[in-house]
């Protein structure tokens, strides 16, 4: 796997579309499972994570054409329900399938997902909704093996945690079935909204989303349909981070202000001067940037986990100390110890840190430890002085499609080597 090498200093400028949400097109193309038709998504990002998905989809029996970002998926012969152990350790997001397999064939099995780059991730909550819903399930050290014991006649879920995975399988187990389901306590995040659109354009009936309660109307049956995916919210906050990191002013396009709202609030705090249009923005730093209060990752609308490194490395040069509390995920401050070897000063105890800005950054040899942390070292480099060589770079592309032509084409000094 290629490094990448950013020669930090350069101002960006210019302009740059985000692509489609991973987030979103991935529990979007488990749902294709349930349409025993032809189903059309446009702005499918192109991303190791989605090829991920594309093999499982292939696993189960269906076609796959992919190109131009529209991805067409020919779900009429699913034969089988099993998900083999390699395509489960490619990405958390298999997990994703269950609801949509069982939903299909009335049954499911898959290797148990162990822990990842975040530390545990549990599947509890998805496991315990689902027996609320009448599915048998035999949990073994190695599988799950999951069973619908009669149709699927809904029921009333009420969520632990508003997990997002559990909130979208529960979706896509109940989208086709007998009776109604009341999601409560369910998870916000905009990709949430997104599956339900992109379900009820299938034909299905599914109201709530966006709010802590879901309503599922069990339909029938499903029918073709074509979809675009919303533009992703974390590509969109990594960009606006590298830009205000290097001093540099940049336009985004195909973004929505209100999914990034928390990003822009922390940015504008610290120094940035950021202009919306309603499908828009314009960010402009003089890379002068000043610690803000305290950032608690918190479920949507709360401040993201996902955009955390990403404001971390920004705020490394900001003058004065910004905290940082983690409380979604148990090791999601990898990224520090990176950053600390191109000289920031962060203080870590359990899910708290305090970042004390320095005047600058330097170059170093780094390692990607996961998907946003590696993007992180990215943002920390584009400011820094000198040289900086990030390995592991295949975390990255499970996330961003084509950033380093796009970074390079802004005028970073970026390339693979
Ligand atoms: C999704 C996103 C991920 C994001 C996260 C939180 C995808 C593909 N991934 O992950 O980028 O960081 O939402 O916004 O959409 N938990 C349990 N038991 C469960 C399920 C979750 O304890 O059964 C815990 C997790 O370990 C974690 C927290 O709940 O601590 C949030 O997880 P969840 O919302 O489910 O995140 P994902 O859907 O895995």
């Amino acid at each position: 796997m290629k490094n990448i090498e950013i020669i930090g200093g350069n101002r960006l400028s210019g302009e740059l579309r985000i692509h489609g949400s991973k987030n979103a097109v991935l529990p979007i193309l488990a749902g294709c499972v349930l349409n025993h038709g032809e189903t059309i998504i446009r702005d499918c990002p192109d991303l190791s994570d989605v090829y991920s998905a594309f093999d499982i989809l292939r696993t189960l029996g269906c076609i796959v054409e992919f190109r131009d970002n529209t991805a067409i998926i020919d779900a009429k012969n699913v034969n089988c329900y099993t998900i083999p152990d390699d395509l489960m350790r490619q990405t958390r997001s298999s997990v994703m399938f269950l609801g949509a397999i069982i939903s299909r064939c009335r049954e499911a099995r898959i290797s148990r997902p162990g822990g990842c780059d975040l530390g545990a991730r549990p599947i509890d909550i998805h496991i315990k909704a689902f027996r609320e819903l009448g599915i048998d399930i035999e949990e073994a050290e190695a599988y799950i093996h999951c069973k619908a014991r009669s149709t699927i006649s809904g029921g009333k879920v009420t969520l632990d945690f508003p997990s997002v995975g559990a909130t979208e399988n529960v979706m896509l187990l109940t989208a086709k079935s007998n009776g109604t389901t009341v999601i409560s306590n369910a998870a916000r995040e905009p990709e949430i909204v997104d599956l339900q659109n992109f379900l009820n354009s299938m034909g299905a009936n599914i109201s709530g989303a966006g709010t802590s309660e879901i309503t599922i109307r069990g339909a029938k049956s499903l029918h073709n349909a074509e979809y675009t995916v919303i533009p992703d919210r974390i590509v969109a906050s990594t960009y606006m981070c590298a830009a205000a990191a290097s001093g540099s002013e940049i336009t985004l396009t195909n973004i929505v202000p209100a999914h990034i709202a928390p990003v822009i609030s922390v940015l504008r705090n610290s120094g940035c001067e950021i202009t919306l249009s309603e499908n828009s923005l314009t960010l402009a730093s003089d890379g002068k940037l000043i610690a803000v209060e305290g950032i608690e990752t918190k479920p949507y609308p709360g401040f993201p986990t996902d955009a955390q490194a990403l404001v971390m490395a920004t705020l490394a040069t900001a003058s004065g100390t910004t905290m940082f509390v983690e409380n979604l995920f148990e090791s999601r401050f990898k990224h520090i110890a990176e950053l600390a070897k191109m000289g920031a000063e962060i203080t870590q105890f359990k899910q708290v840190a305090a970042v004390r800005g320095v005047e600058r950054l330097h170059g170093a040899d780094v390692s990607a430890t996961d998907l946003r942390g590696g993007a992180a070292l990215v943002i920390a480099a584009l400011g820094a002085t000198g040289k900086t060589i990030i390995g592991s770079t295949a975390h990255i592309d499970r996330g961003y499609e084509n950033l380093v032509k796009n970074l390079t084409l802004l005028g970073a000094a970026i390339k693979r080597t």
